[in-house]
């Protein structure tokens, strides 16, 4: 019987858990303040175009979240009406909602989130198939396994933050309102943004402005904090960073807030955003039963590149000089094959919903592989 899930559904029905220990010790280890060397190879090897993300430099404000692809997203992941399903990025449930309308009685979703405000949003669904985990989703396989269950047939992640996250002030991730300089995604646990300003190097923070925001002053910007806090004025408030910022950037890009890549950077390392994809992908290969299918929303090349390199990783077996002296059949036989065209909203979608416009639907399918 599944733990958590099959086993006393009630009790398990909605039933947030805190980060566990195995969880907790992976993100004390994933907030080291460099970025790992498997991302930092990759974002040297890459030339990025980050920053379509302008999801916090974006004035449509609301209070609640308008999924992104949904139809697309659902349907990619093939539902078995009797299938167990993983929704990594519960959000405000946009996803989930959807995945158990198509879900037979027998069917099961396990959501996870590391925000407590979405943890909470989800007890509004009463529904016996459904399980919330409060974690992030880099614990996903070891959370999965305790709750008994090693192969599922679907993983859907919908990467970056939703928008109550950028619309509520207190939680610190957008220039448009004055607020303390949290940005984590996690209320519970971790470094606020704040905490990595008042510690961190002068050349760390300019390759994490540079690296993750493609800032081209990344320098300035870093020698203006660092000196702001040489000073004695500790960073503490996105007004106080805005200004900052301002004050270091002498070009400007028409219609973007100077501070709009700074922001953005700084929320990727605070959430370890590239590491937990990059610790999520062999999981979900992993955990994927065969013809299992896996969905990911990425909203900017960094995190697009880590799911395309992956799912080719897997799939590609083109690679080989043509005079290899070894058969296709004698490779390892691929675990995933990409499925169609990577699809991107319709401009009715990007016309209704401005967040939408960055964003990028990657499929794969698991092959019988073991
Ligand atoms: C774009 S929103 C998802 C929206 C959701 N699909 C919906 O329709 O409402 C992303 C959500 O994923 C969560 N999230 C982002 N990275 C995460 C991670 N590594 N682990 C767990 N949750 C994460 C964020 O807290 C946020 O709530």
């Amino acid at each position: 019987m599944i733990k958590g899930v099959n086993d006393a559904p009630t009790k398990a029905l909605l039933s947030a858990k805190k980060v566990s220990p195995k969880s907790a010790s992976l993100s004390d280890a994933l907030m080291s303040e460099k970025p790992t060397p498997d991302v930092s190879d990759l974002i040297s090897k890459s030339n990025t175009n980050l920053l379509n993300d302008s999801s916090v430099d974006d004035s449509s404000s609301t209070n609640s979240h308008i999924t992104v692809l949904l139809d697309e997203a659902v349907q990619a992941l093939a539902i078995k009406p009797d299938g167990i399903y993983v929704d990594g990025t519960f959000g405000r449930g946009g996803h989930s909602k959807k995945i158990l309308e198509q879900l037979g009685l027998n069917g099961r979703l396990i959501a996870f989130d590391r925000d407590l405000s979405a943890i909470e949003s989800s007890k509004a669904i009463a529904d016996a198939r459904f399980s919330m985990v409060h974690s992030h989703f880099a614990g996903m396989q070891a959370e999965l396994a305790d709750m008994g269950i090693a192969k599922v047939d679907g993983i859907l992640l919908d990467l970056g933050i939703s928008s109550p996250q950028i619309d509520q002030a207190s939680r610190g991730f957008s220039f448009r309102y004055d607020a303390p300089l949290d940005m984590r995604m996690d209320q519970s646990s971790g470094k606020t943004a704040a905490d990595f300003l008042a510690s961190t190097t002068e050349q760390v923070l300019a390759e994490v402005i540079k690296n993750y925001g493609e800032e081209r002053f990344a320098k300035q910007i870093a020698r203006a904090i660092i000196t702001e806090r040489n000073d004695g004025r500790a960073i503490t408030t996105t007004g106080q960073l805005t200004k900052i910022v301002a004050g270091a950037v002498t070009r400007f890009e028409p219609g973007q807030n100077p501070a709009t890549r700074t922001f953005q950077a700084l929320r990727i390392h605070v959430n370890q955003e590239l590491e937990e994809l990059t610790l999520a992908m062999p999981q979900c290969l992993a955990l994927l039963a065969p013809q299992g299918r896996l969905a990911v929303i990425s909203f900017h090349s960094l995190e697009d590149r880590i799911v395309k390199q992956f799912v080719r990783d897997q799939a590609n077996r083109d690679d080989l000089p043509a005079n290899f002296p070894v058969r296709a059949s004698e490779l390892p036989q691929p675990k995933l094959t990409g499925v169609g065209k990577t699809i991107k909203p319709t401009a009715k979608e990007v016309k209704r919903n401005p967040r939408s416009r960055s964003a990028v639907l990657r499929v794969a399918e698991r092959t019988n592989v073991i």
